[in-house]
């Protein structure tokens, strides 16, 4: 194998004007100027997060997206460079097209109110992915269909051939979701079909609690969404975790927040499908293991999600067990929420594994059950 890691689907670049002057009424007032900071600009989406998190941690990484052909695209191609210009070697460029981005405002530094165009990431398929070059790479993360229709459009048929081939090239294949909006399209996708038709395809899928019960509890998700840590238990977790691997996943989990992670493994026979990652099969097989989330002094949580998936894949990548595997994920995911955006608090693996070996304490939250 030549390549470690590929991370795939939604990539964008965030415009941050610095507004702490701006009152957050002022901006129902047509007709004013406020004058603000210099311009924040930040790669974001699966692709960026999840990639330079990685890359980070000193895993050799490669980045497959699609932007268009204007300014922003090679605003976000530039960014990614500077970092290092292999990460963007995959990056699609589209002729004509506009790019994915997001406008964060944020008055007075209160709640944010994004203004989101989805460019490219909306036209995102099969022909965006370069599949030969899976056949020399040991695993491969996709995140965000909920915010890409044109792999969720016909229950998903995009999605699960994106997954289908991937598993043909022999890599290990890894999805991340985000919380479908219930007011737009997203929320009217029947998720449960598309996750049965691609899920057969996909190795490791560890969403976050919110974003499962969506899709496959959404009477649980109505009814506790303000409050979902406080509901869930250890045999909760365990049968629903079995309902995605009874759908074909390998490794099933799902990330929790303040309270940690979960993860779950198939039995014995499925991890030949993870063949790519010399794990421990006795101690992957069968198991259910939590660990807590680390104590951490919270600036911004914005990216949580991908650092801690970029943790996990980390591990994996090493031959971790789930106990591991969940502590890397969870330290990378607090390393995370210490600094204000969405990838500069992740660490290398050396300073991440001597914050471990220094007997870093837990959050409080416990999982009931366990
Ligand atoms: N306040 C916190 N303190 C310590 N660790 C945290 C905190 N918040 C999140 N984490 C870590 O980050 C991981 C991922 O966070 P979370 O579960 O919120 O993911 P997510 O819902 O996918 O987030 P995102 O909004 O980034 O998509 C958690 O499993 C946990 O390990
Ligand atoms: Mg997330």
């Amino acid at each position: 194998m030549t390549i470690d890691a590929i991370v795939t689907g939604h990539l964008c670049i965030d415009l941050i004007p610095p507004m702490d002057n701006v009152p957050v009424s002022g901006l129902s007032k047509p007709g004013h100027m406020f004058e603000v900071g210099p311009l924040g600009l930040a790669t974001g989406g699966c692709v960026s997060n999840v990639g330079q998190d990685l890359y980070r941690l000193g895993v050799d990484v490669r980045l497959m997206g699609v932007v268009g052909d204007d300014p922003l695209g090679g605003l976000i191609i530039d960014l990614l460079n500077r970092r290092d210009p292999s990460l963007t070697q995959y990056i699609r460029v589209q002729p004509g097209q506009s790019s994915s981005y997001t406008v964060v405002l944020a008055p007075e530094r209160k709640d944010r109110i994004f203004l989101h165009y989805a460019g490219q990431n909306a036209t995102f398929d099969c022909s965006h992915v370069d599949f030969g070059l899976m056949r020399d790479a040991r695993i491969m993360h996709m995140g965000y269909p909920p915010i890409m229709p044109g792999v969720t459009d016909n229950d998903g048929a995009e999605l699960a051939a994106l997954f289908e081939r991937s598993k043909a090239a022999g890599i290990v294949a890894s999805l991340d979701m985000t919380l479908p909006d219930p007011g737009g399209p997203s929320g009217r996708v029947n998720w449960r079909r598309v996750l049965e038709r691609s899920l057969p395809h996909v190795d490791v899928f560890v969403p976050s609690i919110a974003e499962i019960l969506f899709m496959l509890r959404r009477a649980d998700f109505d009814a506790w969404r303000d409050d979902i840590l406080a509901h869930l238990t250890r045999d909760y977790l365990v049968a629903l975790a079995d309902e995605m691997i009874g759908m074909g996943v390998v490794i099933a989990g799902f990330k929790l927040g303040e309270m940690g992670m979960f993860l779950r493994g198939a039995g014995p026979e499925r991890f030949d499908r993870l063949a790519r990652l010399n794990l421990d099969r006795d101690a992957w097989a069968g198991s259910a293991v939590w660990q807590p989330a680390f104590q951490a002094n919270v600036v911004n949580t914005l990216g949580a999600g991908d650092a801690a998936y970029a943790g996990l894949i980390a591990a994996l990548l090493q031959g971790s067990g789930p106990d591991e595997a969940a502590r890397w994920a969870n330290a990378v995911g607090a390393c995370n929420v210490e600094a204000p955006d969405a990838t500069s608090g992740v660490r290398s693996r050396a300073e991440t594994q001597a914050r471990l070996d220094a007997s870093w304490p837990h959050r409080p939250e416990r999982l009931r059950g366990v």
